[in-house]
């Protein structure tokens, strides 16, 4: 069996303090291993971003510990874990995150640019080309937001998340805001990503055909892992 790239043992978090201290992580324990394709399912509130943010060290706050690509998120000093975050993770939201005037192309450069790169200086239209291409938007290089579909805005957000050659996607309700075929399109993005790019993807879903066109699906609820199903062997 592969290894795990991320390991959360016995985690605990909290919001709040004294009386209005609220656990709203109860003893999470989860190993998610390279090569992955894995889904967080819940309702709403049932602290699936809160998880995401643990794992993707947006979020030091908690009990208990969190690696990463062997690495303890809580124990990495701020340079560090903007490295571990910049060269190892890629982000993708529900809303895209992009910025309106510029260019599919700058804007999958663009964060790069402050928060640093793996990409050699003077390469970075070439390697957004790239990832563009790779994402099915090799003509849309020099478009703005406001001239793309949805789904190819999403679509731009995933270059973006995958200009630094991350070995993990951390993805909240990437399909959120698609249609159902955009969605579905989407999807197969992800499984190509996974299957041929060999990168190890977690996907926060409420929609069943999501978490069901992944390897393994992890249902939270109030804090609380209640059930972990894998396509190969069922779990209860
Ligand atoms: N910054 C915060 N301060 C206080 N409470 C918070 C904060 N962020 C989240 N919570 C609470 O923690 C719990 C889990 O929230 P979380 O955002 O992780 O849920 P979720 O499963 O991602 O929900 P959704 O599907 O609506 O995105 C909720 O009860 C929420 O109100
Ligand atoms: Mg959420």
């Amino acid at each position: 069996m592969a290894d795990a790239i991320i390991t959360i043992k016995d985690v605990n978090k909290f919001y709040g303090s004294g009386n209005a201290k609220q656990q709203v992580l109860h003893d999470i324990n989860l190993k998610i291993f390279e090569g992955e394709f894995i889904s967080i399912v819940g309702t709403s509130g049932s602290g699936k971003t809160t998880l995401l943010n643990i794992i993707g060290g947006l979020d030091r706050r908690y009990e208990g510990s969190c690696t990463v690509d062997g690495k303890s998120v809580e124990k990495l000093n701020e340079k560090k874990l903007s490295r571990l975050r910049n060269e190892t993770l890629g982000f993708v939201f529900q809303n895209f995150n992009l910025m309106e005037h510029l260019t599919a192309w700058e804007n999958v450069a663009l964060s790069s640019h402050f928060t640093g790169t793996n990409i050699e200086s003077g390469k970075e239209f070439e390697r957004a080309s790239e990832v563009l291409a790779r994402v099915g938007l090799k003509d849309k290089i020099l478009s703005q937001p406001a001239n793309l579909s949805g789904g190819q805005k999403q679509r731009v957000a995933i270059a973006r998340a995958l200009f630094n050659k991350p070995r993990i996607l951390l993805c909240d309700e990437p399909t959120g805001n698609l249609d159902s075929k955009t969605g579905e399109d989407v999807i197969q993005l992800f499984r190509d990503l996974n299957r041929q790019d060999k990168i190890t993807l977690l996907v926060i879903t409420h929609e069943d055909r999501v978490s069901k066109a992944t390897d393994r699906s992890v249902h939270i609820e109030d804090g609380k892992i209640i059930s972990v199903n894998s396509k190969d062997a069922p779990v209860k």
